[in-house]
């Protein structure tokens, strides 16, 4: 039997299979929990003892994922949807009746193309998924959050955000939009209990850089100085950390992941 999580407060001992996972009363949602950072992000959570809900467009990702998982529940959810994420926000309320931690990994690059030939649809996506679905879900989750007077929000965001990446406009500027909605709403709420903090990795070994043309790829690799990618278990590290009460004096910050590359 291989024991995953100590925790001080445990409450519970749930087991699937021969893992026991030591639950620590605390419940995260994960967005884009099917497949890359939101997958490894969601199995740490539950190692470290949160009930983790994932949700993500992907649903047999999201199946793939629950497989490995030893509780860890899904629902299919477009975060480009108010409505949806509500009605997700609300059975996470329904069904555990709190909402601790929230991670917004749920993203996509939006084609690899200089400016002038980006189209505006392509445009439109980004931005809905990267920085409308991090509004959409950080909104819904901030009532429950603010009720309790706890919360701990981590947005994914990248250096692309903070240096731009040529070809990559759009998602370069969302990722900007969520370093500083992730300032902003820190600020808003820094006394009630509720932190929000963003995470601005390099290039992450994962499959949304599969559609990321291997000349770019090539430019951000080269922009590391430890010279090599960053891999989902050194963010979902990070993450752990932002996601808990042990991040505790952070808020509003932008954390770097980006082997040397990050410079401010
Ligand atoms: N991998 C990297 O190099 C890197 C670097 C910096 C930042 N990031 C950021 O980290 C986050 C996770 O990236 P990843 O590398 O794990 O990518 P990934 O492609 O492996 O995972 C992204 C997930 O988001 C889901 N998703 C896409 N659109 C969605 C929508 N509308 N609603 C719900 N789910 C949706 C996808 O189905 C997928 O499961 C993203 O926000 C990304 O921008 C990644």
């Amino acid at each position: 039997m291989q024991r995953v999580c100590e925790n001080d407060i445990l409450q519970s001992i749930l087991s699937k299979g021969d893992i026991v996972v030591e639950t620590n009363g605390r419940v995260a949602l994960v967005t884009g929990a099917a497949s890359g950072i939101g997958r490894d992000a969601a199995l740490r959570l539950e190692r470290d003892g949160f009930t983790v809900v994932g949700i993500d467009v992907d649903e047999a990702g999201l199946k793939a994922t629950a497989a490995v998982a030893a509780r860890m529940t899904w629902q299919e959810c477009d975060v480009t949807s108010a409505t949806s994420v509500q009605s997700a926000v609300a059975r996470v309320l329904t069904d555990h009746g709190r909402l601790d931690s929230v991670l917004n990994s749920a993203g996509i690059t939006g084609p690899t193309v200089p400016t002038w030939d980006l189209r505006e649809e392509d445009w439109a996506r980004v931005v809905a998924v990267n920085l409308t679905g991090t509004y959409n879900v950080v909104k819904a989750a901030l009532g429950p959050m603010r009720e309790a007077g706890y919360g701990r929000i981590v947005n994914m965001a990248s250096i692309a955000g903070k240096e731009g990446n040529p070809n990559l406009m759009a998602y370069s500027a969302t990722k900007a939009g969520v370093i500083g909605l992730t300032k902003s709403v820190a600020k808003e709420v820094a006394t009630e209990g509720v932190l929000a903090n963003s995470v601005a990795p390099a290039v992450v070994r994962t499959p949304i850089n599969e559609g990321v043309d291997p000349e770019t790829q090539a430019y951000m690799v080269a922009k590391i100085p430890m010279g090599r990618l960053g891999e989902v278990e050194e963010v979902s590290e990070l993450i752990s950390y932002l996601a808990s009460e042990r991040c505790s004096f952070s808020t509003g910050a932008c954390f770097d992941l980006s082997g040397g590359r990050a410079t401010y």
